[in-house]
């Protein structure tokens, strides 16, 4: 069965963000599994007990549980059809990224992400065009040695035409300078250029239709260190899909940079708790930066 996916805008991002929330902790692959609904719906028999009681000795009675009788799978039939199918289909393999670009000079940065925007020009590659405002292209130094990517603009960034400037990208500032840097010193882009509507996590059609410009702008402005925010992020830089915990922790080489996987402002925002296993990671990316954190006053 599949209940209609709620007509209510604010319930329709509630969802959402719930939805991202536990992709977020890496229990995103739950609702993959076949859906069964008879195993759902059908009570298990009882155990035979006289039979087991005249067996000597007895097997000791198994109880499985049916793959499909995990929880989450329940919770699928709360997703239209359309979104249900994403989760639920198996995964199509991914494009190869673009050949990595050789290096320009400094001072051709600025004119070679000019360029990157004139050729997206007033985009239509992927229906996340028909609900937007503004592209959110990317923001800050062009030739940053740190490059934070997110997941796509959310409805401030759709207005402003500018990435992370919501309550998430006030927590990333916040992010960046205690990292003893400003906002304008980094580089900051999305996997997507025009917001999902309901802020939902883009489809893989529409994040394999923008990365390619992401790759472009990363090839332009050569880190040293990028900083994927999020699941969304990795999963698109590598082409690999692992929970997050599967790559916090640790350096891995991308594009010739250095890559370092984080949770996302968003995810912060929810559970304050996790704040400090994202400081271990920036840290990490410090640490790959030769940066040491300003005192604190
Ligand atoms: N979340 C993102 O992933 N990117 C933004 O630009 C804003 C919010």
């Amino acid at each position: 069965m599949t209940l209609p996916f709620p007509n209510d805008p604010a319930m329709r991002e509630a969802l959402s963000e719930r939805l991202r929330f536990y992709r977020e902790l890496g229990i995103g692959e739950f609702y993959r599994r076949p859906v069964d609904e008879a195993a759902w719906t059908q009570a298990e028999p009882e155990p035979q007990l006289e039979e087991a009681r005249v067996a000597a000795p007895p097997e000791p009675v198994r109880r499985e549980i049916p793959a499909a009788a995990a929880p989450p799978v329940r919770n699928a039939a709360i997703f239209s059809s359309q979104i249900e199918e994403s989760l639920i289909a198996p995964r199509k393999p991914f494009p190869a990224p673009p050949p990595q670009a050789a290096a320009l000079p400094p001072e051709q940065h600025f004119a070679a992400l000019k360029l990157i925007r004139e050729e997206i020009g007033d985009c239509t590659r992927c229906d996340l065009s028909k609900g937007r405002n503004k592209i959110v292209f990317g923001d800050g130094h062009p030739e940053a040695k740190l490059f934070f990517v997110g997941e796509g603009p959310g409805a401030d960034e759709d207005a402003q035409g500018l990435p992370f400037v919501g309550r998430g990208g006030q927590l990333l500032n916040n992010m960046i300078n205690a990292m003893g840097l400003k906002r304008e010193d980094v580089y900051i882009a999305n996997v997507v250029k025009c917001r999902p509507p309901a802020n939902r996590t883009p489809e893989p059609d529409e994040a394999h239709t923008c990365s390619p410009f992401l790759f472009r702008q990363i090839d332009v402005v050569r880190p040293q260190v990028i900083v994927a925010l999020g699941q969304t992020a990795v999963t698109y830089l590598t082409g690999e899909k692992k929970p997050l915990s599967a790559w916090r922790g640790t350096v891995h080489p991308l594009r010739g940079t250095k890559l370092i996987v984080t949770y996302h402002p968003a995810f912060l925002l929810r559970d304050p708790n996790q704040k400090k296993h994202a400081w271990a990671d920036l840290q990490i990316a410090m640490r790959e930066l030769g940066l040491t954190a300003p005192a604190r006053k």
